[in-house]
């Protein structure tokens, strides 16, 4: 019998009788959406969950990240890491500001702090910083450059769900922090996304954007999107954070079986273990290096040709992508680091279901070769 294709990751569902009673509840009701009953539910249990101020519920994260650039109303440049998910640089570009490139730390794989410094002109308004792979930013290095130049921060914390750093929500850092709801991540309402801000001006202008600028029935205040997160996903989110906690503790596993059996396989390079008081454990990237005897691409067909459906995250750069071609901060030499990590990263599958047999068998197709 053909074995059944492993993909990258797979969404986390909870069990199905406990979601129906909610559906029963919306067919009832009749509120699909603008902010009903579970939309403010899910609010409030995000909140307690996260131990943050304020929530704003989006249909998608990449709706969030145009929305949280535009309520600053930044100017000008932008400063931004390359790599990542192009949904960070496009939110850039949709508020017609420009994205400038700097590189990143080759350890955490984050924004370099000091090549953000070195990139601040007289046009700069912000700093677009990602978590990637759910691990922390220099957080303080930034707020500090940050304060020192008047500049605003937001995070791209899509991959940073349950996070936490220095005894507190990873979310609760910036100005703005962003988070997805995907399929694909660690939590997921099948699509969705939030805004994490500290006061409840912000959070009412943030909501007001979701609703097309909407103040009441006669009046606009902005030019807001439609981006509320319909009762349907906000429901789903409620009941699957009663299983966050054991889905995050599965994927530890995962994780600490990875760096066992690829820890001495010489040539392949883990990504080093961060510091943050709390994990999510949302990725397993391994960096592929010279002196191993295939490279990145040749280990990437081998995986698929056995049925593990690996993925390149994050190559290419969005940098990279005809759009940002022109940009002068887009080149190579500007991003050296970037670029060498780009071409040796494979981010192998990790998700609560994946059996440790099938862990042990990529482990095994790495380490033979
Ligand atoms: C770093 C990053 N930013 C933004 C997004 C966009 O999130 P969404 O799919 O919820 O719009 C993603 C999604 O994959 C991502 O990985």
């Amino acid at each position: 019998m053909k074995k059944k294709p492993i993909f990258v990751t797979q969404p986390s569902l909870p069990p199905i009788e406990d979601f129906l009673p909610y559906i029963e509840s919306i067919w009832d009701s009749k509120i699909l959406t603008n902010h009903g009953p579970f939309h403010e539910q899910f609010t409030c249990a995000l909140k307690d969950y996260l131990g943050v101020k304020e929530v704003v519920l989006f249909s998608n994260a990449t709706l969030a990240l145009i929305t949280a650039l535009q309520s600053l109303n930044l100017t000008g440049e932008v400063i931004t890491t390359p790599y990542t998910f192009i949904a960070t640089s496009h939110s850039v570009i949709w508020n017609k500001l420009t994205p400038v490139f700097v590189d990143i730390d080759p350890i955490t794989l984050n924004i370099c702090p000091k090549k953000i410094e070195e990139a601040i002109t007289d046009n700069t308004s912000a700093i677009l910083a990602v978590h990637c792979y759910g691990n922390p930013c220099d957080v303080v290095e930034i707020d500090n450059i940050a304060k020192k130049y008047n500049l605003k921060v937001i995070y791209d914390a899509a991959h940073a769900f349950a996070v936490e750093h220095k005894g507190r929500s990873l979310l609760d850092f910036g100005d703005l922090s962003v988070v997805s709801f995907h399929a694909t991540k660690v939590f997921n309402t099948f699509e969705g996304g939030a805004i994490i801000c500290h006061d409840e001006l912000t959070k009412n202008k943030l909501t007001k954007l979701t609703n097309f600028g909407f103040v009441n029935e006669l009046e606009i205040d902005g030019l807001g999107l439609n981006a509320k997160m319909p009762e349907i996903n906000a429901a789903l989110g409620i009941v699957q954070l009663n299983y966050i906690e054991t889905a995050i503790d599965k994927r530890k596993g995962i994780d600490e079986l990875y760096r066992q059996g690829l820890g001495g396989v010489q040539g392949i390079q883990c990504l080093s273990n961060s510091k943050q008081s709390k994990k999510n454990y949302a990725y397993f990237p391994i960096f592929v290096q010279p002196s191993y005897l295939l490279d990145r691409d040749e280990l990437y067909e081998k995986l698929k040709n056995n049925g593990f459906f690996v993925r390149r995250y994050f190559y290419p750069l969005t940098s990279s992508f005809p759009v940002y071609e022109g940009y002068a901060s887009s080149s190579k030499s500007n991003l050296p680091v970037a670029h060498e990590r780009a071409l040796a990263v494979i981010c192998l599958p990790i998700y609560p279901d994946l059996s440790f047999e099938n862990v042990r068998h990529v482990i095994q197709l790495i380490a033979e070769v």
